[in-house]
């Protein structure tokens, strides 16, 4: 008799339950030389990027992955031509805009981190409205880092810190990494154990750089738009194989 087919949504038997990440974060590298390897427009492959990342998502939710974070736009990626920051922000609100009543379906918790403020202000209208309508939802706790940077997200930290310093709320003795922690635009996140990034780049870019301090890190030269649910497979089955010290013996 054949074995019962696996449907999507079960877990491989290959990946232990017990010892699945619980947050993974993901560099959503590469879409550019996807489309240029097809001789299409760069844009293309950022849409093609959309269905990878709705994929993922549905994915880490199916398998019991209580967190995930992307990095959709760096403060770096305004240094691009001006058309190609134009679509990706026009992309970025309308997916949000098709995407909410599935989000709100799926119990998704969605939320953005990074310098919101300067992204346009229909984008930023998008943006408040999905974290208000899914704040309350369990599933899984989706962040998107738009117009993010880890630098600039430290500054702001040591900003935040040092304003309550001079206002006499804070003793500088009181300053420890926990504090720190709640700080930073992820502090009810809590720290990736498994970083992705595709496309082959062996650089964090500026992604999560205070988080990332014990995260296991897993580059493969996968395109992201060809970055499927048996790609986060093989990635979830590395992860397992790893040795995870912290440190200590
Ligand atoms: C990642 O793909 C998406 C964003 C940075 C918005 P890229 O656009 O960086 O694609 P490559 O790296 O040029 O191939
Ligand atoms: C990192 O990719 C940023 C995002 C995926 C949003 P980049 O393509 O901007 O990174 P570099 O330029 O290769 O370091
Ligand atoms: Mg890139």
């Amino acid at each position: 008799m054949s074995a019962k087919p696996m449907t999507l949504q079960e877990l491989p038997a290959d990946l232990d339950r017990e010892r699945l990440p619980r947050h993974v974060a993901a560099i959503m590298d590469g879409n550019g030389r996807w489309a240029k390897g097809r001789g299409l427009p760069r844009i293309v492959g950022h849409q093609r990027g959309v269905d990878t990342l709705k994929e993922l998502l549905r994915c880490c939710k199916d398998w019991g992955i209580a967190a995930l974070t992307v990095y959709a736009f760096s403060t770096e990626n305004w240094g691009r031509p001006l058309d190609e920051v134009n679509f990706l922000m026009m992309l970025f609100e309308r997916v949000l805009r098709q995407q909410l009543d599935e989000l709100i379906a799926e119990e998704v918790k969605i939320r953005f981190v990074g310098n919101l403020a300067s992204l346009p202000e229909s984008l930023q209208q998008e943006i408040e409205r999905s974290m208000e309508i899914t704040r309350h939802n369990t599933s899984i706790q989706f962040t998107v880092a738009t117009n993010y940077g880890g630098r600039q997200e430290i500054v702001d930290a040591c900003r935040n810190i040092a304003q309550q310093v001079k206002e006499g709320k804070l003793d500088p003795e009181a300053i420890d990494t926990n504090l720190f922690d709640r700080h930073l635009y992820t502090s009810d996140i809590g720290d990736p154990d498994l970083l992705v990034r595709t496309s082959g780049e062996m650089r964090v870019s500026n992604f999560l750089l205070w988080q990332i301090a014990y995260s296991e890190i897993y580059v493969t030269p996968t395109l992201w738009p060809d970055f499927d649910r048996a790609e986060f497979h093989r990635a979830l089955c590395a992860y397992q194989q790893r040795n995870r010290r912290f440190g200590k013996v």
